[in-house]
């Protein structure tokens, strides 16, 4: 692990549409505290915070009590992505953890109206996530409600699985949804992202990537960032 001695801000504006989100899922959970501050100061954007419930996905993670914590490391947005069945029930207690964004599952919120919407009126930016296997049409009705769709590159419950291809053209299905519909939405894509496959995230229509063993298994964390962030905006032809 290398702690960076300043924080990269972007360089210009185009820099700042690369948007990178690393898991603390990867992270050495012994020195958890040491780990957020290394990873803000080595250029991270935001915080993602895998949450998991041993239901909807086969794996537990944590809950609001950690994020809480968290929330008192770092600056940096945090990212909350429930995989969580009946979401619903958890909002309040992420919001008053302090999280920035909550996305939720399509496939585990069988009201994803009203469940967006008590997100939204926390004031905190609300986001779908969809499975590999998930159309992306499902947002088509709730555009107006979503601040991000996190498009699912593995299928989730686990870090250091192998990146899914086949998602990609969802990408760019959702950018054309982005223009029908007349809305700004953020397009994530998290699992499996490293520097072999971020260009074509990118040039699909990608501006957030998630990224757990690319960024946390490596021995420098910022050089892990710049090296990915270069590979995607040579991709978008801007540097
Ligand atoms: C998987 C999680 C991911 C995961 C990414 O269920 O949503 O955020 O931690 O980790 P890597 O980058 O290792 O695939
Ligand atoms: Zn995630």
């Amino acid at each position: 692990m290398t702690v960076a001695t300043s924080s990269l801000s972007p360089a210009n504006e185009n820099q700042s549409k690369i948007i990178f989100a690393p898991s603390v899922l990867a992270c050495d959970f012994t020195h958890l505290a040491d780990e957020i501050a290394a990873i803000e100061a080595a250029g991270a954007d935001w915080l993602h915070l895998d949450v998991m419930d041993g239901h909807f996905v086969p794996n537990l993670t944590f809950g609001p009590l950690l994020v809480q914590a968290l929330r008192k490391c770092t600056k940096l947005p945090l990212d909350a992505h429930l995989m969580i069945s009946e979401p619903e029930r958890w909002i309040d207690a992420f919001a008053d953890a302090g999280c920035d964004h909550i996305t939720i599952h399509a496939e585990a919120a069988a009201h994803l109206h009203r469940t967006l919407s008590a997100i939204r009126e926390r004031g905190v930016q609300a986001g779908i996530s969809i499975n590999p296997a998930t159309p992306p049409d499902c947002i088509a009705y709730i555009t107006d409600l979503i601040d991000q769709v996190l498009v699912m590159s593995v299928d989730p419950g686990f870090g250091g699985q192998r990146f899914i291809e086949s998602v990609i053209p969802k990408i760019v299905y959702i950018r054309e949804l982005e223009q029908k519909y007349n809305c700004h939405l953020h397009i994530a894509v998290d699992g499996g992202i490293d520097s072999s496959n971020i260009g074509k995230l990118a040039a699909a229509g990608a501006d957030v990537f998630v990224a757990g063993s690319a960024i946390f298994g490596s021995k420098d964390y910022r050089a892990a960032i710049e090296s990915m962030r270069s590979v995607a905006l040579a991709a978008l032809s801007v540097v």
